[in-house]
Parts: C-alpha cells; structure tokens; sequence
C-alpha cells in the first residue's frame, strides 16, 4: 500500500494523472486553472503539483486535483484502477468497507514531519505558498484539502475532519467547523465547559486520510482506524509538538494552536462547495497558532471548491454514495443495486439509489432512510429511488424513469427543516432546508401485475448476436 503523498504521487505520476506546473502565482492563479481543467474535463482532469512559485523557495510546493478521477480514488483506496461504471466503483468501496477490521495507529518517536518545528517568533504559515484561490475571496486558504485532528473531551477519540482554515497573518489562522460536524461538536463542548479547544491542521498527508477526513464516518471512531484498516497496516503517528495529538508521521505541515472560546475574527467571503460566495465575512473563532512542523519541500495540498464539476464532488459523491449504501443495508433493506451521488448535484444534493422491488413501500423506505442517515443527511436537496434497469450514475435513464414512471401527485415526499447551513444558498431561516424525494419506480402493483408496458430495448440475445456479427461497428 501506498505510504505517504510523495509515494502516491509517484503512482499517480506512473499511471499518467500527474502534470507538474512551474511559475504559477499563489494569487487567482493556480486555484482557477484547476478550476478550467476540470470545467474542461471533469472526471478526467489530472491533478497539479506546482512548483516555482513566485516569491517562494523551489521545492515549496502545492497540490490540486488529488482525487478528481474514479483511477485516483481507486489508487488511494488500494481497489483494482478500472470499473465498467461508476456505480460500480461505489459498489466496491462498499463492500471494503463494510468488511474492515479496524486498525488503530502506531506510535512512533519521530518522522519527517518533524524535520522542521517552529515555535514562538520563528512561527510564519506564510512561508508555504497559500493560495488566494478565487476572485472574490479576500484572504489566502491554507486549509482546503487539510484534515483537522479534535479531541473529543469526555471520550477522549481523535476526530479527522476537513474543515476551511483562512490566514489572518503568520501566526493567526481559522477553523471554519459547520454545526453537526464532528469537530464542531467537540469544539462545542469545550466552549460549554468555557475551555479553549487544541487542534492540529494537517495541511499536506496521505490522500487516503483526506478521503476519511472529508466523508462523512461514524462518530466515535477515529479516521486513523479506518485508514489503518484499508491499508492493513497501522498509521504512523508522532506527537504535536504542542498538542501531544498523533499527527502523521509523513504529513508535509502540521500548525497547532488554542481556538479560544468568545474570540472571533471576521471569516471568509470564501467561495464555497454550492458553488456560490455565500455570505459576507461571518465573525467565527480562530486559532493562536503555537507550532508548525513541516517536511523539508513541503507540499501544500489544496482543494478550491466551485460550481460544477470541481474537483471535489468525485470524492464528496462516491463516498456519501458508498456511506448511504451502507445505511440502507445497516437498516435492513435488502435488494440495493446501486447508489449515485451526481457530480452537477454538487456530490452530496442529487442521489439516486436504484433497487429490486420486493414488497409495496419498499421504494418509500429507501427514500427516507438514504434521506435521512447520518452519511446522506447533511445539506441534501434531492433523493431519487429507480429500479434495477436504471444505471443511478447515467442521468439520461434516470431523467427516463422520472419522466415515465412517476407522477408528481402521488410519488413525491417533502421532508421539512433538515440539516443545512449558510453554505446553502436557499438556506432557511435557522439554518435549516426543506428536500425533496422522488419515487421514479415502476408501480409495484403493476410491476407485480405486468401491466405496466415493455420497454423497447434490445435483448440479450439479440445484442449477443448482433455484437459478434457486427464487431466492428459497435465496439
Ligand atoms: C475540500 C473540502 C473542504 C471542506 N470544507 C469544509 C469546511 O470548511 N467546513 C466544514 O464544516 N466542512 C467542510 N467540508 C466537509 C467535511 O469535510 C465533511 O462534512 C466531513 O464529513 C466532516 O468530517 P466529520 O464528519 O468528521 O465532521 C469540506 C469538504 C471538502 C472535500
């Protein structure tokens, strides 16, 4: 299995999915290039290390693109590189994990990680070249595809999760944890108690952790367990200098620091995940930066989110697809052929769960599960359940059943005041949304029956027979 950012980068150079840019500038240059090629090539685009960066030591580098193609994210996760359809990759990464032995880290006294520690005067984020990465952003990002380590402080478990750090100067940075999250929640009960929370920012690790770190896992279990266990073998952790929290041994650049309970600084605009500049600048708390440790040529590792396709909404969609599938079988519900996340759909506001009908409600049931587990839960706009002739990922058959088999009086439920945030641009007040589930099915009774009407298609035989007569036209 792949050991660190540098050994995956290796692989992605070997497989073709790595182009390296010199020049580029950390102001509106790199994060909209990015933005260009996977506007122009969606799940094709290569990732992006550059290098060179104007006013920047060679070797200070950064990384966009980690994991915008099915062949990366198969990489990352240890499964074969190639799938007959994207449904059939989640398919995949279902089944590995839901079949993991969970694996805790391993300590170890020291790593690259600590190649460079800085405290005191001698601490500066802004010797990394961040990014500004979108136009109307006003601040450099030097958190975007980082993984925030919190401890949980009654159970004490170390939560992964991805969440937005600004800079504010060399040595004050944000932390910007939407409500529910799990970082959030430990923050909150910190603030409750009137304590300041210790956090170490990992801007720059193994791509499988920002994978965990940024899907929505179970709480209570840390991301290191999941990581260990797909990769059959513990992570290696060393202590934070200042937090004592396992940081990886291999991460590029670690900051730790106090997010200090009453204290805020005014966070973003920021230019968000749905695609638009959401709100103005937002009083948030922040962190007192107390430590940085960093690999000798550190790479940054970055994620600018925008409208569709970024390079983001691969990973967001198949993990909460794999995350519902689980769900839907923890619950119970048999029959799941397959789960899609659409990418236009932001990866988490367009899912499509495809099924064998077994019994009448059963289309109904899977609606509201996948609606409402915790992996399919958050910021959600639109659930569809179709049959099992429909590829979930190919929206032309799914637009086909919704089209066909469906009628808007009868096949459509509301769910009101749902998990959002101010990220949603039709945010309700409270910070709620209202979403929409859609029964693209066939009728049970009729599909029972055999009333309902034969699809023109092809048949297998016929398709066999034509395929070997007519080779060269179809292949
Ligand atoms: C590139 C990227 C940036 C993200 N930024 C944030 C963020 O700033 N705040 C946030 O709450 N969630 C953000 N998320 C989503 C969370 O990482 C995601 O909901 C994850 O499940 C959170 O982990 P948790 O469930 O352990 O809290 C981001 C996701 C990605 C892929």
């Amino acid at each position: 299995m792949i050991k660190d950012l540098r050994d995956w980068l290796r692989e992605v150079g070997e497989i073709g999915e790595l182009v390296r840019v010199r020049g580029a500038h950390w102001d509106v240059e790199m994060g909209p290039l990015t933005h260009l090629v996977h506007e122009a090539k969606g799940g094709d685009a290569p990732a992006f290390l550059f290098d060179d960066v104007p006013g920047y030591a060679a070797g200070y580098r950064t990384l966009y693109g980690q994991l915008s193609t099915i062949k990366r994210l198969a990489l990352t996760l240890g499964l074969p590189l190639e799938y007959k359809s994207k449904a059939d990759f989640v398919r995949a990464y279902q089944e590995k994990m839901s079949h993991l032995q969970l694996v805790p880290p391993v300590w170890v006294d020291t790593g690259p990680v600590k190649e460079n520690v800085h405290i005191g005067d001698d601490i500066n984020v802004l010797e990394f070249p961040v990014p500004r990465h979108h136009e109307l952003d006003t601040a450099r990002y030097i958190g975007t595809a980082c993984v925030v380590i919190t401890q949980d402080p009654d159970e004490g478990w170390f939560n992964l999760g991805t969440y937005r750090s600004q800079v504010y100067d060399g040595k004050t940075v944000g932390c910007q944890i939407t409500e529910g999250k799990h970082g959030r929640i430990h923050r909150d009960k910190y603030f409750e108690r009137g304590q300041p929370m210790k956090v170490a920012i990992v801007c720059g690790q193994d791509p499988l952790l920002y994978l965990l770190g940024s899907s929505p896992m179970p709480e209570g279990i840390s991301e290191y367990e999941y990581a260990g266990a797909i990769k059959g073998e513990p992570i290696e952790v060393v202590a934070g200098e200042y937090t004592g929290f396992p940081v990886p041994a291999t991460a590029e650049i670690v900051i730790e620091g106090d997010i200090l309970p009453e204290a805020t600084l005014p966070e973003g605009p920021f230019g968000e995940w749905t695609g638009y500049y959401c709100s103005a600048a937002t009083p948030r708390p922040y962190v007192q930066v107390k430590c940085v440790m960093h690999r000798n040529d550190p790479i940054l590792t970055c994620a600018p989110q925008h409208k569709p396709v970024d390079e983001t909404v691969l990973l967001k969609g198949v993990a909460g697809a794999a995350g519902v599938w689980q769900a839907l079988r923890a619950a119970g519900i048999p029959e799941i052929r397959g789960v899609w996340c659409h990418e236009g759909g932001l990866g988490v506001r367009f899912m499509v769960v495809s099924i064998h009908q077994r019994y009448p409600g059963y289309a109904r049931q899977v609606l509201h599960v996948a609606s409402s587990c915790q992996a399919g839960a958050y910021n959600g706009k639109w659930v569809v359940v179709v049959d099992d002739d429909i590829d979930p990922a190919d929206m032309s058959l799914v637009l086909w059943a919704m089209s066909t088999r469906f009628d808007p009086v009868t096949d459509i439920d509301i769910i009101q005041k749902a998990w959002s945030s101010g990220r949603d641009p039709m945010v309700l007040p409270g910070n709620y949304n209202n979403r929409i589930l859609i029964d693209a099915c066939i009728p049970y009774d009729r599909k029972l029956r055999g009333t309902f009407p034969p699809v023109v298609d092809v048949s297998p035989e016929l398709r066999e027979k034509l395929g070997e007569k007519y080779r060269g036209l179809l292949s």
